[in-house]
């Protein structure tokens, strides 16, 4: 039998597949669908000081093998999200769960962080300093390495649970701020979140986004990811928690070579809520296939040449 277990930073996860924020809700949701209780972990909605209604509409848009998003950080708010969406998703999940924590100042950061931190089945707090549909935050923290470095050491100040820091792929250099953010104290780091590109409707000639730009994800970026997952991996000896495109059980794989100990799914559960429960069940026979046994074994693997 393949062992699929993996451990960040002190915390077990059954297997490595966690869906990623902002494509599962507060996870109950889907529960409908399936036990979610087979996944790894969650990743939980981007969450922010104050509720957000996000940005206007529209804020989604198909490209080839994904899509665009700029959906604004919708959330009810720190408050709410401890007081009744964790509550509500206790009822269903049983298993360690990532606190995703947006922000437009250092302050705002610490705020969430050390909110979360007091809630006893949140396991990991993920830092996005990465979201790229936001003004005056999110990605501009995410592309220097001195503002990374900021925010990373005045959470890791403030809280005791691990803190991952949830980095952008809009850099020239992805090892710069890995480094930045290991030195700075983060116990680990996730990436990418979206890359920025647009969408242009001909007939009316203006941008198909209100936002003009947004996020883009689904296979299409999956080689972008492996690229600088493999690069983190080789300036960093924190874990990784490796994400982009993601939607079989070889993509899983893949991406555990190239440096992750463990992997998010995103838009793969826009396009079936089941994809994260598929991919964990294909895993095993996947495994196997490439002689296999013990998953947490692979991660680096491709960096043997
Ligand atoms: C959004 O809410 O705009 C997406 C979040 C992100 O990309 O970090």
């Amino acid at each position: 039998m393949v062992d699929l277990s993996v451990t960040l930073s002190g915390v077990k996860l059954d297997n490595p597949i966690i869906p990623a924020s902002g494509t599962f809700g507060f996870g109950y949701e889907f529960a409908d669908w399936y036990d979610i209780n087979v996944l790894g972990s969650i990743s939980l909605k981007g969450t922010t000081k104050e509720p957000r209604f996000g940005n206007p509409t529209p804020r989604i848009a198909e490209i080839p093998s994904g899509l665009l998003n700029s959906v604004g950080l919708q959330n009810p708010g720190v408050d709410d999200v401890i007081e009744k969406e964790i509550p509500r998703l206790e009822k269903c999940f049983s298993k360690p769960l990532i606190a995703n924590i947006s922000g437009f100042s250092v302050e705002d950061y610490v705020y969430c962080a050390e909110k979360f931190d007091k809630v006893s089945q949140v396991g990991i707090l993920e830092i996005n300093i990465s979201c790229p549909n936001v003004h005056g935050g999110g990605m501009s923290f995410g592309t220097s390495a001195k503002a990374a470095a900021l925010v990373t050491s005045a959470v890791k100040k403030a809280v005791k649970k691990p803190v991952y820091i949830k980095l952008t792929p809009n850099v020239t250099d992805i090892a710069e701020i890995a480094r930045a953010v290991e030195e700075a104290g983060a116990d680990g780091i996730s990436l990418i979140n979206t890359p920025l590109g647009m969408r242009i409707d001909i007939s009316r000639r203006k941008p198909i986004l209100s936002n003009k730009t947004g996020g883009m994800s689904g296979p299409c970026v999956l080689p972008l990811a492996l690229r600088m997952v493999f690069q983190a991996y080789e300036a960093v000896k924190i874990p990784i928690i490796g994400m982009g495109g993601i939607s079989s059980a070889n993509d899983v794989i893949e991406m555990m070579l190239a440096g992750a100990s463990a992997v998010q799914v995103g838009a793969a559960n826009l396009v079936d809520p089941c994809a994260c429960r598929n991919i964990i069940e294909e895993l095993p026979a996947s495994c196997e296939k490439y002689g296999i046994k013990k998953i947490s074994e692979i991660t680096g693997g491709a960096h043997n040449g």
